[in-house]
């Protein structure tokens, strides 16, 4: 937040009047269930997004992304789309959500270090920290719900990519070192402290997301077409029972069964970390995996063979895998603290702790 400040001093020529920090996210557990009104279990990660700010008389929102060495400035509150889908589409989304009155001047630099791509929910952090800085250039106070659901319109409505409302959610209202149970039906939030000789940690599988979103937007449409060809609202209201004998092909059968139990994961999770039973947990994560690659096909097989290695080297100390929407990026490691070094010699890549 510092550095960021002082680049916005550098770059503008007079001080920030704030800066504020908004992390990313991993998963523990509970994926692809967020937009079928699910129970998901994510936290926020060390990295994150850093927006400094200060009201400006030029009548502009103007913007400069330092690590880009980009910039952008547009008229407030209707800001026109940019010409191609870049950061700018989020920067113009979020200001027409909030919908500062016209001829408000601000001037912002954002500062990220969350690789983009990597399962982290950069643009979530992105979005959430912009309407923060821009709530607070404005003075209005915004709770973690408004702000999540206005970044969650925004990755509808300016990116094209039917997210769900988990990663705004856990980087909005997610707490240092607690996991989020959050209720993606009313969003009602309960944090768990996890077991103080447990780890989290990430390792990034170096396949960078590409070209997902229309499969990403695709499971959203086989779900919802499970649920209405059961008669529900949404997947939430099945149970396995309720599958079998069910009118679903083959696919939607295997995406529903997927969510069905990881939603019944997602309870045990909750209550392995209150019993601290990492034995449970390990075999919450493993199996949360193998639904993900084999029910829902989301997973890549650099990613597969990185959960492997993990869960070869803890060998029942915990377990490893993919967290985020799939097709790459990173995956999530709970383990035993005590084999954390252990895990750092043995694999070659870089492990990141979260806690
Ligand atoms: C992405 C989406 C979330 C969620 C996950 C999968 O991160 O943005 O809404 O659906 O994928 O769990």
């Amino acid at each position: 937040m510092q550095e960021t400040a002082r680049e916005f001093a550098a770059s503008f020529g007079n001080a920030a009047e704030g800066t504020v920090f908004v992390p990313g996210r991993v998963n523990l557990i509970g994926e692809h269930v967020d937009y079928n009104d699910g129970l998901v279990l994510p936290m926020p990660v060390r990295e994150g997004t850093a927006v400094a700010w200060a009201r400006a008389d030029h009548g502009e929102i103007v913007i400069r992304a330092a690590d880009l060495d980009e910039s952008d400035r547009f008229a407030a509150p209707r800001p026109p789309r940019p010409p191609v889908l870049d950061w700018r589409s989020y920067v113009r989304g979020m200001a027409a959500e909030l919908s500062p009155p016209p001829g408000t001047g601000i001037d912002l630099l954002v500062h990220g270090n969350l690789p983009r791509g990597s399962g982290l929910s950069s643009s979530a952090s992105f979005c959430v920290a912009l309407g923060r800085a821009l709530g607070d250039a404005l003075g209005r106070q915004y709770d973690p719900a408004s702000l999540a659901k206005a970044a969650q319109r925004t990755e509808h409505e300016w990116a094209g990519v039917a997210c769900g409302i988990m990663d705004q959610m856990a980087v909005a209202a997610g707490e240092t070192g607690k996991a989020l149970l959050l209720d993606c039906r009313d969003l009602a939030c309960q944090q768990f402290e996890l077991p103080s000789h447990w780890s989290v940690a990430i390792v990034d599988s170096g396949v960078t997301r590409g070209l997902v979103d229309g499969e990403y937007n695709l499971r959203r449409e086989q779900c919802e077409t499970a649920a209405r060809k059961l008669g529900i609202a949404s997947l939430r209201d099945a149970d396995r029972a309720s599958l079998d004998g069910a009118a679903l092909n083959e696919m939607e059968f295997k995406r529903a069964l997927h969510v069905v139990e990881e939603i019944s994961r997602v309870r045990r999770a909750t209550q392995a970390i209150a019993e601290s039973d990492l034995d449970a947990m390990t075999s919450i994560l493993r199996e949360g995996h193998a639904s993900l690659r084999d029910l829902f096909e989301v997973s890549v097989p650099e990613v597969d063979r990185l959960v492997d290695a993990v869960d070869a080297i803890l060998d029942g100390r915990g377990a490893a895998r993919m967290t985020g929407a799939g097709f790459g990026g990173s995956v999530v490691i709970v383990l035993d603290r005590a084999a954390l070094p252990d895990l750092e010699k043995a694999l070659d890549r870089p492990v990141r702790p979260v806690f």
